[in-house]
């Protein structure tokens, strides 16, 4: 089932030089930014706190000039790599249950992958330097973006619109990033050896890092404002599907009812959205959607602790470190083995 009111909106390009891609008055702007190198990009720039690429920059500029909330959106934020596909396509589903009945063969999650369905505001829509037109989105609109939260626009932070973070354990978060920038990077963009981007990470620098202060800022912002900021963990989610989805669903203002749950229906969206069925689909196998990237590098193996077969002991211990100061005492824990058998 198409979609055809987000066909329009273009996408950024990656295999385009970045550096020629951006106007004049954002290179005046990050002239005077900290600059490393990238893990796919020549280069990251620390923006108002945080590392992005120089068009990220240019798109989230656009954003928080021109979009404007309404109260009924649903914005999906998150680091790269957290289980962003996955949270989409579970909001997407419950929250288009009437209009989309998950038991149709023609449900647009198995035609359409997530991101598609779930536009990213600096990827898709303020891309290139875009001011959209988003009145013809119907409501509830649904975006997703990887911005922290203090970049949100104030029409998001200010309203009573709903934000829903998803947020993974740093060590499966670093080594999932890790995969995935050396299978999209340019050809003419050396592989990182994990060795470096390690180093990298633990300083911070990763598109949208440092990774602490982005997940301390919806942490803090969910236990101040629970009925408008949820904070969902990965690991979580993956333990216990049931409860989470019912939570989303109750946070999302749109509850299962007795009856929904006695026909199965939980059940039946933890199945369309599992990693097993999205990665299986033609769209998801061969389809391209964010930043022109190939959908298959979506989905790599989808599970807790995949990091114990990458990390030295030294590793570990370091990046323990970095969480148990960078954390301290906020209450943000996380489980880094997995204990589904
Ligand atoms: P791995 O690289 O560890 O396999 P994001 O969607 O934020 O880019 O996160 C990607 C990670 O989520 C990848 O982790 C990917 O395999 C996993 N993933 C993708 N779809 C999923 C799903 N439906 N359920 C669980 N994990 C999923």
């Amino acid at each position: 089932m198409a979609i055809p009111h987000l066909a329009k909106f273009p996408t950024i390009h990656a295999d385009k030089d970045e550096e020629n891609l951006i106007s004049n008055e954002l290179k005046e702007l990050i002239r005077c930014c900290p600059k490393e190198k990238g893990w796919r990009t020549s280069f990251l720039y620390k923006f108002q706190g945080y590392w992005c690429q120089t068009e990220e920059i240019q798109a989230i500029i656009s954003f928080q000039k021109h979009f404007r909330a309404k109260t009924s959106d649903v914005i999906i934020a998150s680091i790269p790599k957290s289980g962003t596909t996955w949270t989409k396509a579970l909001t997407f589903a419950i929250l288009n249950r009437q209009k989309f009945p998950v038991s149709n063969e023609n449900h647009p999650l198995l035609a359409s992958n997530p991101h598609d369905l779930v536009p990213f505001l600096e990827y898709k829509l303020y891309a290139n330097n875009q001011n959209p037109n988003l009145s013809g989105i119907p409501e509830p609109r649904i975006f997703g973006t990887h911005v922290p939260f203090g970049w949100l626009q104030e029409s998001i932070k200010g309203s009573d619109c709903r934000v829903v973070y998803v947020c993974r354990n740093p060590f499966d978060t670093f080594i999932s990033s890790w995969h995935y920038c050396s299978k999209i990077r340019p050809e003419s963009h050396p592989p990182l050896p994990l060795e470096e981007a390690f180093n990298m990470y633990c300083k911070g620098v990763i598109g949208f890092g440092p990774f602490w202060e982005h997940m301390l800022g919806y942490w803090k912002e969910s236990s101040e404002r629970p009925n408008n900021v949820l904070f969902m963990k990965y690991e979580d989610m993956k333990e216990d599907p049931i409860s989470h989805l019912k939570m989303l669903a109750n946070f999302l203002g749109v509850p299962f009812s007795t009856e929904e749950e006695e026909a199965g229906l939980i059940e039946q969206i933890m199945k369309l959205c599992s990693f097993e069925s999205l990665k299986d689909l033609e769209v998801n196998k061969s389809g391209k959607s964010i930043k022109n990237f190939d959908n298959k590098h979506l989905f790599r193996k989808g599970e807790i602790g995949d990091w114990v077969n990458y990390l030295s002991p030294s590793m570990v211990e370091q990046l323990s470190r970095i969480m148990e100061e960078k954390f301290g005492d906020s209450g943000l824990k996380f489980k880094v083995f997995s204990s589904v058998s």
